[in-house]
């Protein structure tokens, strides 16, 4: 093979349309760039690639004087063989430059490619660029096809400038319809008339370019590396404007993802969570944190299995294996808009009832009615909160869907119901697959189903089967309208017997204890595609079912990654239904757009430091995800806990949004009662914390329903400005105010945590115990404020105690704790108002019955906004309802008083009783008021 890939011609003339987005096309500018890169770290690459020794970068043997086209830096090469490991003649068949480098570093996932595209790579090139009312239009021309099968030689490119903030483009097959993910996205009629951003498009090869404005930088540029778009791999690489990136869920790791040659896998797997490895969810979207503080998002509406390679020029390549290429751009420019803008188009999350706040409880093992009423007495002798009592399988005959053990779950309905008249709720454990072992008629869900034809088929069109707990099963396929049906009908008549409260859907990837079926799969394209992501088990079969079955809207292959959304959808309208109530579902499984329907759970994480500590980039991430209900299992699932890690692992998981502490069969037992009277004692204070804050949290919860913003939020979100909280994940804020530095680490009794410039008062200070109805807690001598100049701070972190600080120019809302969420809702509340130097803060309440739906349509809500300023407190009546006139306001708590008040007036009455602390210049007021009449309290 005589021929050198790396030797054609230097030169390539690229023509760069640059289009002003204000006017139409103003300027047709063909510029010349010279093909050949050069800085000078480039430069010393290049020369380390002509060492004696290194192979000359594309002819083979015989290192080069001049430069070729294969004198890529490093960190730009782009992978030419992604599909499989190739020789060098292989690649060279590819038309592709072939340098070896180094084997990798033990532990690296993947390094630089040994056989990369050179700029020459064919790719598409655009021709008939044209406006539309709602942007630009093309073709893109192929002319030499890939190494890949059934390369789709001429595509449309459709840009549409939908919003000020968002771009949007799709590349489809103009001929034939491919599958699009049945995501409804906004529709926009006509171009936005200003933009954040201006688009460019390079010719040949194509390339889109996006900008933002006004100075210019690039925040897109899809020109990096040839376009593929080929049946069953489409590749589509942009530079990235900055190192720091995030996003990509579902994967364990930190906040920010690596840029070192690192690749995510998405196809949702059933799998305890490590490092590496595809788990649960699907979450096609990133956000960029760009120099400044300015950010922006991506997101690739696409559902099929795909890796998303990132190096470290840097750059990004995602690579999937269908559908089309759909990607929206959200320009921010902070990263809070980022995520608003990215829940513009997937959809706000759902309001959870106010007891979905409070304190969950489950384990696989509760085995029966009478362990699962102990359990709840006990927690109550203990004087442990818990709302919401959980089973799992236990609860099943014969591990199947809508079924009871009539033996140990005999008084199973009056079991809840007993739940119910304690002011608690109860959720359990509902598997997508339907045991289909039994004899035909014996079982109402597999029988009703298999009539109504709801059930995911195979090649030969009859049902599946696959295995999951109960034995054979098969798989409702929840992208069939009648599906839904089937399901809200099965989910009401179980709760016509057991008046349960919510959903926890598992094993929704959904998981399959046989590869593919128990008839195995066809040997076909779709079940051994020409790309093979980078999934566990190295099939997309593995651990689900085969890729080639048959739903209603396309084949599993397209679909898998939507069956827990769908799922979720299909669940939460059949509470809707069943309950007439806000419905309550948390799921394993998700993808984007999932917060609209239901939260999630971390999965079968194991009792350990590691996974601790690996929650918080988790929990942070579903959060900038839309699924702000999310939490990890405390004090871990899978394993054994100690009481330390317990400890720690319950501190932090009061702070997660979702808090249930879930156990599995096997371990030690887990509940809070089970451990030392000190561990008790640091647990009941972290709960007390916890159903003491529940007015923010829910407050939280309805700003990210109507806005779109995080209940949990990484430090980056508040501060993006602030380069140092960038990569925090080992702290968390609640909303903007509150910030957590939970231990992560055994044996520790001090924590470092990044405190961003201001004024951070310690609330362990505040007696929130003191109105309540727990016993008290004994104070907690720790300095009052740290007035942080933007820098770490190493706190002391005794084993009962959890450091959390409040932000100062913020008003939260509390309670007095209860055991149950409807106890505490009756309680009187408190502000905490942590005041600036200039002496204000702000805060809002929103309230309502806490279960109702369509409360803001009917106006069933009261909102509440707080205002301090100048030594007075006021509220503000936003909107009122019958449900929060009553709330009492009992005490006012103000920190940041710097003198010490003589006379404090609520209402213009005298306050007589008031205390000020001169060491944490607290000044706490008793007060007699309602949150829902106009009130001023002052002191001079
Ligand atoms: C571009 O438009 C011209 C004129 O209408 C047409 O002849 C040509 O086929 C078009 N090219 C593509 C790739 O669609
Ligand atoms: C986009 O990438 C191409 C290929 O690396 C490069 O030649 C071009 O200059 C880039 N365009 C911009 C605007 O950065
Ligand atoms: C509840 O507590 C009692 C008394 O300590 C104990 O015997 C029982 O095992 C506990 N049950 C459970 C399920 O925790
Ligand atoms: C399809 O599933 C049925 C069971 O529902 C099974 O009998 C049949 O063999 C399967 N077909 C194939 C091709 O595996
Ligand atoms: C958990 O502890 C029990 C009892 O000590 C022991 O039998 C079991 O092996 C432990 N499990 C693990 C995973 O270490
Ligand atoms: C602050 O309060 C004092 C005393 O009530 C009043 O005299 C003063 O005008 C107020 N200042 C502002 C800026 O409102």
């Amino acid at each position: 093979m005589g021929w050198p890939p790396c030797s054609r011609p230097l030169l390539g003339v690229c023509a760069l349309i640059s289009l002003a987005l204000l006017g139409h096309i103003l300027l047709y500018d063909l510029t010349v760039f010279p093909r050949e890169l050069r800085s000078s770290s480039q430069a010393q690459e290049t020369y380390r690639a002509r060492q004696p020794g290194a192979r000359g970068p594309g002819r083979r043997g015989s290192p080069s004087a001049a430069p070729t086209r294969c004198d890529l830096p490093p960190a730009s090469r782009f992978d030419c063989a992604p599909d499989k490991p190739i020789t060098q003649e292989q690649c060279e068949a590819r038309g592709c430059c072939y340098v070896p480098a180094r084997p990798l570093p033990p532990g690296a996932q993947m390094g630089q490619p040994w056989c990369f595209f050179p700029p020459s790579y064919p790719s598409y090139r655009l021709e008939n660029l044209t406006t539309t009312e709602t942007g630009y239009t093309a073709t893109l021309t192929r002319a030499t096809p890939t190494f890949f099968p059934r390369d789709i030689m001429t595509l449309r490119l459709d840009v549409l400038l939908e919003t000020e903030s968002r771009l949007h483009f799709t590349i489809k097959d103009p001929n034939n319809r491919r599958y699009e993910v049945p995501l409804e996205t906004p529709r926009v009629r006509s171009r936005a008339p200003s933009t954040l951003y201006s688009v460019e498009f390079s010719e040949e090869p194509f390339g889109v370019v996006v900008r933002r404005k006004p100075a210019g930088r690039v925040l897109l540029n899809t020109t990096v590396a040839p376009l593929f778009f080929a049946d069953q791999f489409l590749q589509l690489s942009t530079s990235l404007p900055s190192q720091h990136i995030t996003g990509l869920a579902e994967h364990l790791g930190s906040l920010m993802l690596g840029t070192t040659w690192t690749k995510t896998t998405l196809w949702n797997r059933d799998v305890a969570p490590a490092p590496d490895v595809n788990l649960y969810g699907s979450h096609p979207f990133y956000m960029v944190l760009e120099d400044g503080g300015s950010a922006h998002g991506v997101f690739l509406l696409n559902s099929n299995a795909m890796d998303v390679v990132l190096q470290p020029s840097p750059a990004l390549s995602w690579r999937s294996t269908g559908g089309i290429l759909d990607v929206f751009v959200f320009l921010g420019p902070e990263p809070k808009s980022v995520v608003r803008q990215y829940l513009d188009v997937v959809g706000y999350p759902f309001m959870p009832p106010y007891w979905a706040l409070g304190f969950h409880l489950c384990r696989w093992g509760y085995s029966s009615t009478a362990i699962t009423r102990q359990v709840v007495e006990n927690m109550t002798r203990a004087h442990f909160p818990l709302d919401v009592q959980w089973n799992d399988l236990d609860y099943m005959d014969a591990r199947r869907d809508f079924t009871f053990n009539k033996d140990s779950f005999g008084d199973f309905p009056a079991m809840v119901r007993a739940l119910h008249q304690g002011g608690r709720r109860y959720v359990m454990i509902v598997d997508p697959a339907i045991s289909s072992a039994g004899p035909s008629g014996t079982y109402r869900p597999y029988d009703e189903g298999l009539r109504r034809g709801v059930f995911i088929t195979n090649e030969t069109g009859q049902p599946l089967v696959g295995k999951v707990w109960p034995g054979l099963t098969v798989f409702p396929d929840f992208t069939n309208p009648e599906a839904l049906d089937w399901w809200q009908d099965m989910v009401a008549e179980f709760h016509a017997q057991v008046p349960f409260d919510g959903m926890w859907i598992d094993m929704n990837e959904p998981s399959n204890f046989v590869r593919g079926s128990v008839d195995g799969c066809p040997d076909s394209d779709l079940e051994n595609p020409p790309y093979v992501p980078g999934v566990v088990g190295g099939t997309l079969r593995a651990a689900t079912i085969c890729a080639s079955s048959h739903q209603f809207l396309s084949t599993h292959y397209d679909l898998h990654n939507l069956y827990g959304l769908t799922e979720a959808l299909a669940s939460h309208r059949a509470l809707v239904k069943a309950r007439g109530t806000r419905p309550f579902v948390i799921s394993r499984s998700t993808f984007a757009g999932h917060g609209r329907y239901a939260g999630h759970w971390t999965g079968d994480v194991w009792s350990s430091w590691e996974q601790l500590s690996y929650s918080v980039p988790e929990i942070l991430l579903f959060n900038l995800l839309g699924v702000p209900l999310v939490g990890a299992d405390i004090c871990g699932f899978l394993g054994n806990t100690s009481e330390e890690l317990c400890v720690r692992w319950t501190q932090l998981g009061a702070f997660y949004p979702f808090m249930r502490n879930h156990n599995d069969l096997n371990s030690l037992p887990q509940e809070p009662y089970r451990f030392s009277d000190s561990a008790q004692r640091a647990m009941r204070k972290a709960f007390t914390l916890r159903y003491t804050l529940l007015p923010y949290l829910y407050t939280l919860f309805h700003g990210a329903h109507v806005r779109g913003e995080a209940v949990a939020r990484p430090l980056f979100l508040e501060f993006p400005e602030d380069l140092r909280t960038w990569t925090v994940d080992r702290q968390l804020l609640w909303g903007e105010a509150l910030l957590v530095t939970p231990v992560l680490e055994a044996g520790k009794v001090e924590v470092t945590g990044y405190f961003p410039c201001g004024t951070w008062y310690n609330l362990q200070t505040v007696p929130v115990d003191a109105f309540g109805s727990l016993p008290p807690l004994p104070p907690v001598p720790l300095p009052s404020a740290i007035h942080s100049k933007g820098q770490w701070v190493t706190l002391p972190a005794p084993l009962d105690s959890i450091n959390l600080h409040l932000r100062a120019g913020y008003i939260i809302p509390m309670q007095g704790p209860g055991l149950t969420t409807t106890e505490s809702r009756k309680q009187p509340m408190a502000l905490a108002v942590a005041l600036t130097t200039g002496g204000k803060a702000q805060g809002e309440l929103f309230w309502d019955d806490g279960e109702s739906l369509g409360v803001l349509e009917r106006g069933a809500y009261t909102q509440v906004i707080f205002l301090a300023q100048n030594n007075t407190i006021v509220n503000e009546l936003v909107h009122l309802s019958s449900e929060g006139t009553g709330l009492q306001l009992r005490r006012v708590m103000v920190l940041g008083v710097a003198t010490a008040p003589q006379n404090v007036l609520s209402n213009g009455i005298p306050v007589s009783n008031f205390t000020y602390s001169p060491d944490t210049e607290t000044l706490d007021i008793p007060v007699s008021l309602l949150m829902g009449e106009p009130f001023l309290i002052s002191w001079s």
